[in-house]
């Protein structure tokens, strides 16, 4: 109810994720099976690039923390509920920020990962990725997912028709947080203007959705 009175977007959205943290943190603990494509992939970069600082922007109740591994391990998010259980995954220390006003110096992460909020939760846009690049260390990791803009315009196995409707609704009330995604011409696209060059991109079918798993490192800085 309070978000109701709150005129500053970002306030109202924090506010959502604090409401769902409980439910959002419970689901994981009971369902570890999920997303574990992706557990996997975030496990393998790690033992591969021997990342020494890592950031997980957008970090939530912590789903990746335990396959991070590093000598400094940051999550951030803006959502104080979410972080109460992120705290949990004791490998990890913790900011609230934004991740479009990202609180480090230049050149200071190996990896970045940022799951199931980049073209999902919060647009793909050149302000964010900018702030990633500048983050991201010469030769750093970056691994992320968006929801493929197909996915959001055509029909997936048959359900997206069945969400829309109550998307519709949620719009209206000012409740839906996850309505973005992108195709993968915009993501190259936008990458390429930053100096991100792009190693992967693949389409991987979650149990709830598909994402497009992008994963790269920065070879220069276009500004
Ligand atoms: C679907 S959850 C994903 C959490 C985690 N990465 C995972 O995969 O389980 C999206 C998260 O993004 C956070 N978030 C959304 N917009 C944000 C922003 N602008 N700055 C920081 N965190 C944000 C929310 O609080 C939420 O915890």
């Amino acid at each position: 109810m309070i978000e109701r009175l709150l005129r500053n977007l970002k306030l109202k959205d924090m506010a959502w994720y604090d409401s769902t943290a409980e439910r959002y943190a419970l689901f994981d603990e009971q369902n570890p099976q999920t997303n574990l494509d992706i557990k996997r992939g975030v496990e393998k970069l790690v033992s591969e690039k021997k990342p020494v600082v890592i950031l997980d922007l957008g970090c939530g109740s912590g789903r990746y923390l335990p396959f991070l591994k590093g000598e400094l391990i940051v999550g951030i998010d803006f959502s104080i509920g979410m972080l109460k259980h992120a705290k949990k995954f004791k490998n990890a220390n913790f900011i609230q920020a934004d991740i479009f006003n990202l609180p480090f110096k230049e050149n200071t992460f190996d990896l970045i990962i940022s799951m199931s909020i980049i073209g999902e939760h919060c647009p793909l846009n050149m302000k964010l990725l900018k702030e990633i690049s500048y983050v991201l260390s010469l030769k750093g990791t970056f691994a992320f997912t968006v929801i493929p803009l197909h996915h959001r315009l055509l029909p997936y196995k048959g359900y997206i028709w069945f969400f829309w409707p109550f998307l519709i609704i949620q719009l209206m009330l000012g409740k839906e947080t996850t309505i973005f995604c992108a195709s993968k011409f915009e993501i190259n696209n936008k990458l390429r203007k930053l100096g991100l060059e792009i190693m992967q991109i693949k389409e991987r079918h979650g149990i709830v959705y598909p994402h497009f798993l992008v994963v790269g490192t920065r070879n220069q800085r276009k500004d």
